[in-house]
């Protein structure tokens, strides 16, 4: 018997009478078959948010038995990979952004890096046009993954055994969990890209449509992190996994080798670290332009009194959306591998180059991208974002994606896990559109070994020098404007942390030169931006940003969107 009770904000799931027997596990407290969704909490020992409740519970049950915010991060993350096979990933990269309890700020990259046989124009033909879809679907797309090695990475700050922290998710895998409604939905929607993609049928393929409360086992994939608890980072990119990865490229004419396994290195970067308002703001650095632009936006505004001018209001709106247009701007042309290309951090973001980008600004009309150089920036959104934070002052914002909603849509036969197709984030004609309206300069174009630019934006900010807010976002290249504008909406705005997540957000990113909008937005407010001469377009969601808030009492206030299954828990 399945029953299946919808709440407001709760969806709650009985399949059969299967129950947990993982005793000794994070697992042993949590049903797969059976969880509701929350989507706030406050906590005062420590707290989790992330995009799937399953996940958010293993976080938690992880600082209970003792773990700290490394710990809980590295399980929630693994589990993701089971129960979010859309984002949450092995066969991908991602970005962490820490704070120690010692107060030190760490940024960690794991992106995913060309293959040694990539080149710089793998996606044109000898004519230059660029080749269909390869950047973006099947073997050719993928970059190194690079999750795996930041896990290990990170685990260098945890406490815990890493076999306990990959157990929870090894039995998710092996045992099983629960589809919710939209995990059903969008199966469905790929079951035509996974028959094209793959000659070895994974198991998202089913002859008859996936329903909510369908009960999802992955065998392959359980056994793959079996290795990887048994043999480290070397049973994903060594030995039977790396020989399953490499015979998966050939059935596909992939050029991802086992050099490029054996070689892959997560890299501790310094944080990107700025002022504002007297808080400190702490974010991803190259190959992230995250990091930059919340910079570069931020300080366009901070003069500027933006609270004064209130929330959603044309005013407001008018001169967010300008410092986007600027920055996104600067994005296209400046930024990418800061290893392979000598990206002008310091003077994009000297206060003097911001104030003189400004000075053509006029709240009374729209700008104009025209007269700024042209091109066009497109990101896929589906990615994913979790926070953790711990009582004893460890805080960490973590953002993972495969690129596009389940990557490459090729699943590494007999290993079980999606592979990305990050490939597409790099400029794949550096000045030229690609077939996705993706334009870039040379400082991302593809070279052997580099890492594809990201949006991705892990942030903390920091009040006395303490943890303040944990926040982050998927979007592709929303996910900056996202992370601006949550931030503003609680320190400038004073809005709660429920409606700084929840509020219609909008999105400028120079071109398209239009702002997005979601649904909700005050009508009023569109208006009048219309009149200044702005065109708007309408999106459907943007992001679904995850934030933790520290409470002036010092307990945590975790908050996940209502734009997805996001879950907050907490104890
Ligand atoms: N693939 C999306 C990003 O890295 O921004």
């Amino acid at each position: 018997m399945k029953k299946i009770c919808c709440f407001f904000w709760v969806i709650f799931f009985v399949a059969g009478c299967k129950t947990t027997s993982h005793t000794n596990s994070a697992l042993a407290d949590i049903n797969p078959f059976q969880f509701s969704v929350q989507k706030k909490i406050i906590g005062e020992n420590g707290a989790v948010v992330s995009a799937h409740p399953l996940a958010s519970k293993v976080g938690v049950e992880i600082l209970k038995q003792g773990g700290n915010a490394f710990d809980a991060a590295i399980a929630t993350q693994l589990a993701l990979a089971v129960v979010y096979p859309n984002a949450g990933n092995i066969g991908g990269g991602g970005f962490m952004v820490a704070r120690t309890a010692d107060g030190k700020l760490l940024a960690l990259d794991y992106r995913e890096a060309a293959p040694g046989k990539a080149y710089r124009d793998m996606y044109l033909d000898s004519a230059g046009n660029l080749l269909n879809d390869k950047s973006v679907n099947g073997h050719l797309a993928s970059g190194v993954p690079g999750t795996v090695a930041g896990l290990f990475a990170a685990a260098k700050y945890a406490k815990l055994d890493f076999k306990k922290l990959i157990q929870p998710a090894i039995e998710l895998a092996e045992k099983g969990f629960v589809l919710t409604g939209r995990e059903a939905e969008s199966f469905n929607g790929i079951q035509n890209d996974l028959k094209k993609f793959n000659s070895v049928m994974p198991v998202f393929v089913k002859e008859t449509v996936w329903k909510t409360g369908d009960t999802l086992i992955q065998k392959d994939l359980a056994n793959t992190l079996m290795r990887i608890r048994d043999s480290g980072q070397k049973g994903f990119y060594e030995g039977e996994t790396a020989k399953l990865m490499v015979e998966e490229m050939k059935r596909g004419n992939g050029i991802l080798g086992y050099d490029d396994l054996k070689n892959y290195t997560a890299k501790y970067r310094e944080p990107h670290v700025f002022n504002y308002k007297g808080y400190t703001v702490a974010g991803m650095p190259m190959p992230s332009s995250g990091g930059v632009l919340l910079h570069q936006m931020m300080k366009m505004v901070e003069k500027r009194n933006l609270g004064n001018l209130g929330f959603h209001t044309v005013q407001s709106v008018q001169l967010m959306t300008e410092v986007e247009r600027r920055a996104y701007a600067d994005r296209a042309e400046y930024m990418g591998d800061a290893d392979f290309y000598k990206v002008p951090v310091s003077k994009l973001v000297d206060d003097n180059y911001l104030e003189e980008r400004m000075k053509d600004y006029d709240s009374t009309k729209a700008g104009s991208s025209a007269v700024i150089k042209p091109g066009k920036i497109k990101e896929s959104e589906q990615t994913t974002h979790l926070n953790v934070i711990d009582k004893e002052g460890n805080a960490i914002a973590i953002t993972t994606t495969l690129n596009n909603s389940y990557g490459s849509k090729t699943v590494v036969g007999g290993a079980g896990f999606f592979l990305n197709d990050e490939m597409d984030d790099f400029s794949i004609k550096p000045g030229v559109p690609n077939l996705y309206g993706a334009v870039g300069g040379e400082a991302n174009a593809i070279a052997a070994g580099k890492r594809m630019l990201s949006s991705m934006t892990p942030t903390i900010v920091l009040k006395d020098n303490k943890p303040f807010i944990v926040v982050g976002t998927p979007g592709g290249t929303t996910i900056p404007t996202s992370v601006f504008q949550t931030i503003v909406s609680i320190i400038d705005f004073g809005l709660s942390t429920e409606e700084a997540v929840y509020k219609p957000k909008f999105h400028h990113q120079w071109l398209p030169d239009k702002i997005f909008v979601e649904k909700n937005f005050p009508e009023q407010t569109l208006a009048a931006l219309k009149k200044m001469g702005y065109a708007i377009g309408d999106r459907e969601a943007i992001g679904r940003t995850e934030v933790i808030k520290i409470l002036p009492d010092g307990k945590f206030e975790a908050v996940g969107d209502n734009r997805g299954d996001d879950d907050a828990e907490g104890w």
